[in-house]
């Protein structure tokens, strides 16, 4: 920390130079989400603030999804990404083209795409959801089509555990994110033997074996707030490793078990890149502006969504 605390120093002076503010995921490292972020969150969070955001150049210290996402809401900012390989197996695992195909096979239902995907896959969806707000997003997707059922992609695992909160009928895809996918409840079980007064958070996109042992499923966001205002003695985030480095910061009278996945893609973005990125105002994303033009219905429906 101290040791970049120049180069933390520098990148905060070039954001004031160049107009710029930087969108952080709570997947990043802590001295990026500490040390540079001007805003912290979720994937819900970052879309609300790149929508509502003054900046002339956004720097998304995430993945490409979310880069794309801060375009679609935000046509006239420059949108730059510090490594543009940062991408997810999540938005890797559908295209445009998947879900023309099974919106032939369903008809008439309401396609509900988790954010975690290409513009290109938004712009064929009637409306955009987050770990944070699915449930809402789905009832609400069939509320307004008058249907029991509703297509919700690409996450097999999110879908599944949606579809146990709610009456909902549930078509999924079969996309899983590469980070959580890899916890079991055999894990989970081992922590509670190890550690009986740990009480287990565990995100949405992990298996449904694992929540049902878990004590808490939520979103990044989601799990920050239960930490900070709940104050567990001990706690457990079954999820990316960096999480629980940020929220630790913060929760001094809180203990963390420290099990962990990283996710290959964040970690592909450093103090470094973002500096390089901000200086040379690379790597601009850019979305078609008629895929953005579709895409922007999709995520703006989500954004306008009451909290
Ligand atoms: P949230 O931050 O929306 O919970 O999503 C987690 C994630 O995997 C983002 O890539
Ligand atoms: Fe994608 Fe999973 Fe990495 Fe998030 S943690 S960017 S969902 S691979």
């Amino acid at each position: 920390w101290r040791l970049q605390a120049p180069l933390i120093a520098e990148i905060n002076r070039l954001k004031r130079e160049k107009d710029a503010v930087i969108l952080a995921h709570n997947y990043m490292t802590p001295e990026i989400f500490h040390g540079v972020g001007d805003y912290v969150g979720d994937s819900l969070g970052l879309a609300k603030e790149a929508a509502k955001s003054k900046a002339r150049v956004i720097v998304q210290a995430g993945v490409h999804f979310m880069a794309e996402t801060s375009k679609i809401l935000s046509p006239e900012k420059k949108v730059l990404i510090p490594d543009l390989q940062a991408g997810c197996s999540l938005a890797a695992s559908i295209t445009g083209a998947d879900v023309r195909l099974i919106k032939q096979r369903y008809p008439g239902l309401p396609v509900v795409t988790y954010v975690n995907t290409t513009a290109e896959v938004k712009a064929e969806t009637d409306i955009c959801c987050t770990s944070a707000n699915a449930v809402q997003v789905v009832e609400e997707a069939a509320r307004l089509w008058g249907v029991d059922r509703v297509i919700l992609i690409p996450d097999e695992f999110l879908a599944r555990n949606v579809a146990r909160q709610t009456d909902i009928k549930i078509i999924a895809w079969k996309g899983r994110c590469e980070v959580h996918e890899r916890f079991t409840a055999a894990d989970i079980l081992e922590i509670k033997e190890a550690y009986p007064d740990a009480e287990v958070l565990a995100h949405p996109e992990c298996p449904a074996e694992v929540l049902e042992v878990s004590d808490f499923a939520g979103s990044t966001a989601a799990m920050n707030d239960y930490v900070l205002t709940r104050k567990p003695k001990r706690v457990v985030l079954i999820t990316e490793c960096s999480m629980a480095d940020n929220v630790a910061a913060d929760a001094v009278d809180t203990e963390f078990v420290r099990p962990c996945n990283l996710c290959p893609h964040m970690k592909r973005i450093t103090l470094e890149n973002i500096y390089e990125a901000l200086l040379h105002e690379r790597y601009e994303v850019t979305v078609d502006p008629l895929i953005a033009e579709r895409a922007r219905l999709a995520v703006q429906r989500m954004v306008d969504l009451p909290p």
